[in-house]
C-alpha cells in the first residue's frame, strides 16, 4: 500500500509505469534509511545519464511534491510521513475486506491430502500431508478459489490381500477392535517375517486380493472390517488436528471406475504388453514405463489415480487438483499425468503434485516394515504434556490449564512442522518445538495471549481514568486527542504498522508458492516486531495523546495473529 503511494509519486518522474515502479522499489536494508529506496540503475540507459545523476534529480522532484526524499549514491531513499500515514494505514487494517484476496475467480481446487494406509500406523509423512493440506486449503479458500479437500485412503491394493492372510492365520478380533492399528501392524509385521520361509504366504495374499477385486463376499467382509476400525483411530486424530474432509473416497471407491480407463488405453492405443503386465510406455517423456496391470491381473497404484483424476475433472469439475504427497513419490506422479496427457486430456495441465520433504522425530525414522514406528498420537500426547508444565510454571491459576495445554502442544507440532519449507527435510525436536522461545508455535500463541492481557489492562486503567475525571473535563479531552493531537509514531510501532499492512503481500505468496512457511514465518515477524514494540513504548499507561494510536495498533496485531495461526490450523488461546 505505502510502496504503491510510492511509486505514484515516482512514475512520472521515471517515465516507467506505476507497475514497473513497484517492481523495481526495494526495502532499505536498514531502518534508519528509510522506507523505500529506488534504484536507478535501469533508466541510466535510456536517460543516458549515470545512475547517480539520475537520482539526484528524481529526489529533487519528490521533495518538490513534498516527499521526504534523499538520493544515497545511485538509489533515492525515501521516507514517509508517518503521523499522516498511520491513521490511514490503521484504518484500512481495520476493514473486513482487508488481506482478502481474489486470485482464484471462484475456481475449485481439488486438494489430496492426508490420505493415509488403512491397517497402518498414521505416519509422519501423513501428518505432514494433512497440516500443509488443510493450510493449502484455506489459504485457497482466503483468495478467492473455492477448495475441496479430499482423503484419498489407501484402502485397496495387494496390503489388503496381506492383511487377511495374515488375519486368517494368526487374527485376533478383540485386540483389533481394542487397538486396531498397532494390532494390524503386528500381523503386518509377522507376515514379513513369516513370509520371508513361507513363500505359500505370499501366495495366499495375492489370492485375497485378487478375491477382493472380483467381489469375494468374505474378503469384501473382512475388508470392510479393517476399514472400519483404522477409521475410529484415524477420525480421533483428525479431530485433534482440527482437520475436517470434504470427502473421503479411498482408493477402493475406484475399483468399478479402473475398468473405464483401461479399455480407453486400449483403445488409444497406449497399453502395451511387458514381461506378463500391462504398462503405458513413456520413453518419450524420459520415464519408465507406467504399470497398469500386474501380470496376475489385478490394477496396481497408478491405475487407480489414473482413474481418481478423471474422476475429479469429470464429477468434481476440478479447476486445478493439488497433490500434497511426499517428495517420493515424485515419480509416481510425473507417470500418471504423462499418461493423462497421451489420454489426450488437456487438463492433465491442471495436476499439480504438491511434495514435501521427509521428516524425523528425534532422529528416528519411520520404518513399517520392521514396526519401529513413531505413533502420531504419542508425539501429540507427549507435546500436550510438555505444554503443560509449561504453563503450569508459568501461569499456575490459568483455570483451563489442561484445554490450553491440548492447544499449545498440538499447536506446537502442526506450526513446527509448517514454519519450515516444505521441501526441506526436518529434524523435528519436541523440545524445540513445544518452547515458548524462538520461533515457535507456542512463541506466537504466547505473544497473542499477551496482547490480550495489555488491551485487558489498557480497557481497566481507561475506565479508572474515566472514574477520576469529571465528564466535562473528559469529553473536552477525548475530542482533543481525536482530531488536534498528533499521533506520534515510534520506530518499533512503525515498523509493525508496516509489517501489518504487508500481511496481502506475505499472502499471495503464500499461494503462489504453495507454501504455508511464508505465513508461519510471518506470524513469527509479526510476533517479534510487536514484542519490540511493546518493550520499547509505552502501550496500557501511555499518554492520551498517542495512546488511542497504539491501543488500535495492539488490537490489530492481535486479530492477525489470531487470523495465520487460525490459516495454519493452529489455536490462539485467549489467556496461557
Ligand atoms: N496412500 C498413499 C501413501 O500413503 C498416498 C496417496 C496420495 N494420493 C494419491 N492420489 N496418490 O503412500
Amino acid at each position: 500500500m505505502l510502496m504503491k503511494q510510492a511509486a505514484a509519486h515516482l512514475a512520472p518522474l521515471t517515465g516507467l509505469e506505476q507497475d514497473e515502479v513497484l517492481k523495481l522499489l526495494e526495502v532499505p536494508p536498514q531502518a534508519e534509511m528509510g522506507d523505500a529506496a529506488f534504484p536507478c540503475f535501469t533508466l541510466a540507459k535510456s536517460l543516458k545519464k549515470a545512475p547517480t545523476v539520475i537520482a539526484a534529480e528524481i529526489a529533487t522532484g519528490l521533495q518538490r511534491v513534498g516527499l521526504d526524499a534523499s538520493p544515497a549514491g545511485p538509489y533515492v531513499n525515501i521516507r514517509f510521513n508517518r503521523e499522516d500515514l498511520a491513521k490511514e494505514l490503521l484504518q484500512e487494517l481495520g476493514h473486513k475486506a482487508f488481506g482478502k484476496l481474489q486470485l482464484g475467480a471462484g475456481a475449485r481446487v481439488v486438494i489430496d491430502m492426508s490420505s493415509p494406509n488403512i491397517a497402518k500406523p498414521f505416519g509422519i509423512g501423513h501428518l505432514r500431508s494433512t497440516v500443509i493440506g488443510a493450510a493449502l486449503y484455506r489459504l485457497y479458500n482466503e483468495t478467492g478459489y473455492t477448495s475441496v479437500s479430499v482423503n484419498h485412503l489407501g484402502d485397496w491394493g495387494t496390503q489388503f490381500g496381506k492383511q487377511i492372510a495374515a488375519y486368517k492365520r494368526w487374527g485376533n478380533d478383540e485386540a483389533l477392535q481394542a487397538e486396531p492399528i498397532r494390532t494390524s501392524l503386528e500381523l503386518y509385521v509377522r507376515f514379513h517375517d513369516d513370509a520371508e520361509n513361507d513363500p505359500s504366504l505370499e501366495m495366499e495374499a495375492r489370492d485375497w486380493f485378487r478375491k477382493l477385486e472380483q467381489g469375494d463376499e468374505e474378503a469384501q467382509r473382512l475388508w470392510a472390517f479393517f476399514v472400519e476400525v483404522s477409521m475410529k483411530e484415524f477420525n480421533r486424530m483428525y479431530e485433534r488436528l482440527n482437520v475436517q474432509f470434504d470427502h473421503t473416497l479411498g482408493e477402493s471407491f475406484y475399483n468399478d471406475k479402473m475398468g473405464t480407463v483401461v479399455e480407453e488405453l486400449k483403445g488409444k492405443g497406449l497399453l502395451e504388453e511387458s514381461e506378463g503386465a500391462l504398462v503405458v510406455r513413456l520413453e518419450d517423456e524420459n520415464m519408465p514405463p507406467c504399470l497398469i496391470i500386474k501380470t496376475d491381473g489385478t490394477t496396481i497404484y497408478p491405475t487407480r489415480d489414473l482413474a481418481t483424476a478423471v474422476y475429479r475433472h469429470d464429477v468434481m469439475k476440478a479447476d486445478k487438483m493439488l497433490y500434497v504427497v511426499g517428495g517420493e513419490q515424485k515419480l509416481h506422479f510425473r507417470q500418471v499425468f504423462a499418461v493423462l496427457s497421451r489420454m489426450g486430456y488437456a487438463w492433465s495441465e491442471i495436476c499439480e503434485h504438491i511434495p514435501f520433504g521427509l521428516m524425523r522425530f528425534e532422529g528416528r525414522k519411520m520404518s513399517t516394515r520392521r514396526g519401529k514406528v513413531v505413533f502420531l498420537q504419542e508425539v501429540l500426547d507427549e507435546a500436550v504434556a510438555r505444554a503443560l508444565q509449561i504453563i503450569q510454571e508459568k501461569n499456575p491459576n490459568l483455570p483451563n490449564s489442561q484445554e490450553v495445554a491440548e492447544a499449545v502442544g498440538v499447536g506446537a507440532i502442526v506450526f513446527g512442522d509448517l514454519r519450515n519449507n516444505r521441501l526441506n527435510d526436518v529434524d523435528f525436536s519436541l523440545e524445540d518445538a513445544v518452547s515458548f522461545e524462538g520461533e515457535t508455535g507456542p512463541y506466537v500463541q504466547y505473544t497473542h495471549a499477551r496482547i490480550n492481557s495489555v488491551l485487558a489492562k489498557a480497557a481497566e486503567v481507561e475506565r479508572m481514568e474515566n472514574e477520576n475525571h469529571s465528564e466535562q473535563a473528559n469529553s473536552i479531552n477525548a475530542a482533543a486527542s481525536a482530531e488536534n493531537k498528533p499521533v506520534i509514531v515510534g520506530d518499533t510501532s512503525w515498523a509493525l504498522l508496516k509489517l501489518l499492512a504487508d500481511y496481502p503481500q506475505h499472502l499471495e505468496k503464500a499461494i503462489l508458492r504453495n507454501e504455508p512457511s511464508v505465513i508461519a514465518k510471518y506470524a513469527i515477524d509479526v510476533a517479534q516486531a510487536f514484542n519490540r514494540f511493546y518493550h520499547a513504548e509505552r502501550i496500557a499507561d501511555a499518554s492520551t495523546d498517542v495512546k488511542p494510536f497504539r491501543v488500535a495498533l495492539t488490537e490489530r496485531t492481535a486479530e492477525r495473529l489470531a487470523y495465520s495461526l487460525y490459516l495454519l490450523g493452529v489455536q490462539a488461546p485467549e489467556r496461557m
